[in-house]
Order: C-alpha cells, then sequence, then structure tokens
C-alpha cells in the first residue's frame, strides 16, 4: 500500500533490539500487560485450528509463548515456530514442552517453506516490527492453504476517549517500565513509538481483503492498546 510501510534498516534494528531484551522479554511482557499476554496467547491458539491440528506455523516466535500454548492445546498438530533472533529462540527452546515444536530461524520477509504448507498460522507482535507489512502478510498468504486460519496478536495505535491517557501511559510508562524492570529505557521507548506508529485494525483487515483472505474479524484488548485478528484464506 503506502510507502510509508517501507522502512529501510528496520530489520537490523529491530534484529538487535530483541538480541538485546531477551533474557527480560518475558518479565517485562509480564508486567506491561498486567499479566494479561498469556491469556490472549491462549484465546490466539484457541483461534487458529478449528479443526484441531495439522501443519501449524508461529511467526515472531520470540520466547515461544504462542507456539508452545499451540503445541500445547492440539497434541496431534505439528508445530513450528520461527524468529529471526537467536538469543529470543535460545530462550523459547530451553523452556517446559519446547520438544514439542520445532524451532526455526527465519525473517518473515522471506520464509523457507513451500507455498500452501501450513493449515493454520500465529503470530505475536510481528507486524509492527517489520519494514514491509503488505509484503510479510503476502508471504503468509502465499505459505497458508486455502481454508487455513491466520491469527495475528498485535499492538494498536490508541483512538476514541481514552487515547490521550493511553497516549500519555505509553509514552511515560512503557519507557520507565523498561528502566525500572530492565534497565533498558531505550529500546521499551522504541516499543512505545513504534506502537504509536503502527495501523489501526481496519487498515491492517483492508490489506488482508485485498491479498485474499476473507472472515476477517478482531477483538481489542486492553483499553484498546492490544488486538487480535483473525482471517482466512479464500479457497
Ligand atoms: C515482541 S516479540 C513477540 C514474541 C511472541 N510472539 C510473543 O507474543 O511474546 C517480537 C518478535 O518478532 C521477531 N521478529 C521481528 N521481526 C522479524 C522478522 N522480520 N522475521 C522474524 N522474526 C522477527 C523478534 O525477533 C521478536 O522475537
Amino acid at each position: 500500500m503506502t510507502s510509508d510501510r517501507t522502512r529501510r534498516g528496520k530489520g537490523t534494528e529491530v534484529h538487535g533490539i530483541f538480541q538485546k531484551i531477551a533474557g527480560y522479554y518475558d518479565r517485562m511482557n509480564f508486567v506491561m500487560t498486567l499479566g494479561r499476554h498469556e491469556k490472549w496467547c491462549q484465546e490466539v491458539a484457541a483461534r487458529v485450528a478449528p479443526a484441531g491440528g495439522g501443519q501449524l506455523l508461529d511467526l515472531a516466535t520470540g520466547t515461544g509463548v504462542i507456539a508452545l500454548e499451540v503445541a500445547r492445546r492440539y497434541p496431534t498438530a505439528t508445530v513450528t515456530g520461527v524468529d529471526f533472533s537467536e538469543e529470543m529462540l535460545r530462550r523459547a527452546k530451553a523452556k517446559a514442552g519446547a520438544e514439542a515444536v520445532r524451532w526455526q530461524q527465519a525473517n518473515a520477509a522471506s520464509l523457507p517453506f513451500e507455498n500452501e504448507s501450513f493449515d493454520g498460522i500465529t503470530e505475536g507482535y510481528l507486524l509492527r516490527n517489520v519494514e514491509n507489512v503488505d509484503g510479510v502478510l503476502r508471504e503468509q498468504h502465499r505459505v497458508l492453504k486455502p481454508g487455513g486460519c491466520l491469527v495475528i496478536l498485535e499492538t494498536c495505535p490508541p483512538s476514541g476517549p481514552v487515547k490521550p491517557v493511553v497516549k500519555w501511559g505509553m509514552r511515560v510508562i512503557v519507557p520507565l517500565l523498561g528502566q525500572v524492570v530492565a534497565r533498558d529505557r531505550s529500546s521499551y521507548t522504541y516499543l512505545e513509538s513504534s506502537t504509536r506508529a503502527f495501523e489501526s485494525p481496519q487498515s491492517i483487515a483492508g490489506v488482508l481483503r485485498g491479498l485474499g483472505f476473507k472472515d476477517i474479524g478482531w477483538r481489542k484488548k486492553f483499553f484498546g492498546t492490544n488486538v487480535i485478528l483473525w482471517a482466512t484464506k479464500a479457497n
């Protein structure tokens, strides 16, 4: 769509940030979402495989929270967790139940999978980190089988009457938490700015529709700061 979606050099910067914050990522996530992230991951997992299994892919798997939940929920499925950060994957592989997931290092912009390989794809907080949102979603459409589900967990730019309060909270509280919990203000300043600059669920839904997804829906979470979107690849 618009050219401002293409932000060159962002991939290298993002890779460096996640290599750096991997050790305290889960702790910060817990604090920032007041423990709700785990529940959202459970909802993402519950939505991805209505038929209960098959080949499932979790992109931007990070420390593996969604991939592990998917593997727990669908014991007969083959679950692949992909991320481009070696450090995040190292943490995922060390978790209980990790042997149930195939962990793979790859860039979501160019997936090392054949067309129509997966019955379902999940992802948590990938899109706001990539250089080309449309290209990354096109790649997901390519590797998904017709009729397959895509479920996305993302941050959401603040809107509506709570917008000024949420904006203030994100600008002040998130970097402050980064400072206090992780001794790393700069990485969490990036998180706050990437969220404010990101797109609305309506806009992501528009891209999905253009790519050939149908049955698109979403539900906002946590005062509209997070969103779960879902869509099905048309046959
Ligand atoms: C905020 S973490 C989310 C981790 C996990 N999905 C969750 O919900 O907790 C974002 C992850 O996306 C990964 N990532 C960002 N851009 C990527 C890309 N282009 N290809 C693969 N992984 C990417 C980062 O390395 C990081 O682990």
